[in-house]
């Protein structure tokens, strides 16, 4: 599972906490793709991690996860995609067929009938694929009749995408694959070991409609959230006369009386003082917004980050990132 990326654009969250340890539903982002893994059989996961390694160390202390085995690969210097994977896969000593996934995508996709096509088709490589709107954003996959990929496009400019499937950022890969990551350096699956598979004829992609959500900007991060926002209950430092709707409160977190939260995320010890108003925002660790100020559209607020009394801040990161 690749979980080394620097969570660029999840800044200034990601400067103290890694993104795929940052809580999607009050528990880290992380479970809920090692968990969906369990449930397909998965009993070992190797963590291809870089940056801030030792967030996941502290928090899996007996190196186990759902009922999964952990281990974990940390690189010295980034690898990217690619290069992560070689890395771990040799670290440990992978050498039958093996899944890789992004640690930022939280899906219900069947990864036994993934691998199964994987199978039919006696791939060296399948991508899971996925629909979406924008795909500028993604490695856009086209692919013949039978699945087979014809092209990796990795994140083409707006308007320029031959198909709405996309990378789900799951693949299937034989062990044979490795042998073609060049050691040492940087290497991109995306954007170097794919489009060079091509070729082969044997780099395959199958399509899926489960749900599917790269949690990994401040909307999607939010959005994945709120989907787990009706299982969370209030903790108890909700004040009666707060209206709290919609969203993922962390038990030790505190909400003023007659303050306002709406479609929002709350992280541990966050507090929103008396008549406060925060809507579609993203509160981290300890932040504080005083009493009356307003944050809306997308404010992300770093750990201990402040709001001042009265302030009104829109689609604000603090600290800027
Ligand atoms: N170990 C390690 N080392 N992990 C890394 C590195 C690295 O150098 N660089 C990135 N990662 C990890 C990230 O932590 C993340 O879990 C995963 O690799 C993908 O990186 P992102 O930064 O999240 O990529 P993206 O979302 O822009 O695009 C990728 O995912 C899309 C699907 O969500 C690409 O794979 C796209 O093609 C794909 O469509
Ligand atoms: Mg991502």
């Amino acid at each position: 599972m690749l979980v080394g990326g620097m969570g660029t654009r999840l800044r200034p969250l990601t400067l103290t906490v890694p993104k795929q340890m940052l809580p999607v539903g009050g528990r880290p982002m992380i479970e809920h793709v090692v968990e969906h893994l369990a449930a397909h059989g998965v009993d070992e996961v190797v963590l291809a991690l870089g940056f801030q390694p030792d967030a996941f160390v502290a928090a899996f202390p007996d190196a186990r996860c759902c009922g999964v085995r952990l281990s974990y690969a940390v690189e010295a210097e980034p690898l990217d995609t690619a290069g992560a994977v070689a890395f771990a896969a040799s670290r440990a000593g992978v050498d039958e067929t093996f899944l890789v996934c992004n640690g930022d995508v939280l899906t219900d996709v069947d990864l036994s009938a993934l691998v199964a096509f994987h199978r039919r088709r006696r791939a060296l490589a399948t991508i899971q694929l996925t629909p979406v709107e924008d795909p500028s954003a993604f490695g856009v996959v086209p692919t013949d009749g039978s699945g087979r990929v014809l092209a990796f496009l990795e994140k083409p400019p707006p308007g320029e995408a031959p198909t709405n499937l996309v990378n789900g950022g799951i693949y299937v890969l034989e062990p044979e694959v490795l042998a073609t990551i060049p050691a040492g350096r940087r290497v991109s699956i995306e954007r170097e070991t794919f489009p060079g598979l091509c070729g082969s004829g044997r780099l395959y992609a199958l399509g899926s409609q489960a749900a599917w959500l790269d949690a990994g900007t401040p909307r999607s991060y939010l959005e994945a959230n709120l989907l787990h926002a009706e299982g969370v209950p209030l903790p108890a430092g909700v004040a009666p006369s707060a209206v709290v709707e919609r969203s993922v409160v962390a038990p030790d977190a505190w909400v003023g009386e007659r303050a306002r939260v709406e479609r929002s995320v709350l992280m541990a010890g966050a507090r929103v003082e008396p008549a406060a108003v925060v809507v579609e925002s993203i509160l981290g660790p300890g932040a504080v917004v005083g009493e009356g100020a307003s944050l809306a559209e997308l404010c992300v607020l770093g750990a201990g980050a402040s709001v001042g009394a009265g302030e009104e801040l829109v689609g604000v990161r603090l600290p800027e990132p």
